[in-house]
């Protein structure tokens, strides 16, 4: 699995090669998009991305229900890489019925089926991988489309730099999360995950692959909503054995000061810490940055445990029982 990760950068090449193929037509209020697990965070990241570089409003849905403001105004990113997510295909459906301007991202299944049946705009991702995996192509295609489309989040100019960066710390990605999952198997217990804002996006993500490659839960802490109730929470935890790994942006003075503040309160509570600082000028090398060395320590965390990191038995499970559930 370790050749997934390891091959991001054919996926950004990828995506930076074909930035321009696809465009989208109409004036936009705003972007809703679709989509669970390792096709949904995609979602967030855009999200971010917008917030901070001051795009359109995005709005991310990880369930079956349209929200009650879209209409004919909006752009609706369906994305499923499976293409078969029945939460997903039932957005899919509903979104259409309200008018919006619909597009698809997969790499196979029902919903591109359902895009060419229903003659809406497809956009392919690479086949035959898991979908987590398939992070940065997914995310470079929305951002080609949205950029050709006139609603730039990101410019092709700033997704090239932030392959030739990502070029340059492959190696030093890979030693770090050497590191990380060492640090977090010496000391096991439960998990934190603790940053700063614009960042839970890449906190959720970090979550999810450590859930998914290393199968072990794991608790997301945002600062400075962390100083409005997880704080107190800190003050008579039960007695449980708990591991923080906290991340930050050296650049943002603010968010840096409020994560030593939770590191200072996780130390009190005698929690071993790890700190990760990013590496990027830009939130999207950021977050690349910091996906890809938590994707590898999860990846490598799951091979210290004498686990696959590949399976995801109980999402297999899961899906074999979702028509009866929701039916
Ligand atoms: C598996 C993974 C999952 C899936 C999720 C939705 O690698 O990341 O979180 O992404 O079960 O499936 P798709 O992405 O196919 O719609």
């Amino acid at each position: 699995m370790e050749e997934y990760y390891l091959g991001w950068l054919n996926q950004l090449e990828d995506g930076l090669k074909h930035w321009s193929d696809w465009s989208i037509s109409g004036v936009f209020r705003g972007i809703i998009v679709a989509g669970m697990g390792g096709s949904g965070i995609v979602g967030d990241y855009l999200s971010a991305l917008s917030l901070v570089n001051g795009g359109l409003p995005v709005i991310t849905v990880k369930h079956y229900m349209v929200p009650g403001f879209v209409g004919s105004s909006d752009l609706a990113v369906v994305i499923s890489y499976s293409g078969n997510t029945l939460e997903t295909r039932l957005f899919y459906e509903s979104v259409r019925k309200r008018g919006a301007a619909v597009v698809v991202v997969s790499s196979d299944g029902l919903l591109e089926e359902y895009a060419r049946r229903d003659n809406v705009l497809f956009l392919p991702v690479v086949k035959g991988i898991a979908p987590r995996t398939a992070l940065p192509h997914m995310l470079y295609r929305i951002l080609g489309l949205l950029d050709s489309s006139g609603i730039s989040i990101v410019s092709r100019d700033k997704a090239k730099r932030a392959y030739d960066f990502l070029t340059g710390v492959m190696e030093e990605a890979t030693d770090k999360a050497y590191d990380i999952a060492s640090f977090i198997h010496e000391n096991k217990g439960l998990l934190i995950l603790a940053t700063h804002s614009p960042l839970e996006p890449l906190a959720w993500r970090v979550k999810n692959e450590f859930n998914e490659n290393s199968k072990i839960p794991v608790k997301v802490e945002a600062a400075p909503e962390w100083m409005h109730n997880d704080i107190v929470g800190w003050e008579k935890p039960y007695e449980n054995k708990y591991t923080a790994i906290l991340v930050s942006d050296p650049s943002d003075r603010v968010g840096s000061r409020l994560v030593d503040y939770m590191e200072k309160i996780y130390k009190e509570n005698s929690i071993p810490t790890y700190r990760l600082l990013l590496k990027g000028e830009t939130l999207l090398e950021k977050l690349l940055y910091g996906s890809l060395v938590f994707g590898l320590a999860s990846v490598r965390l799951a091979r210290i445990r004498g686990l696959d990191p590949l399976k995801t038995t109980s999402i297999v499970e899961y899906k074999k029982v979702v028509d009866s559930i929701f039916k």
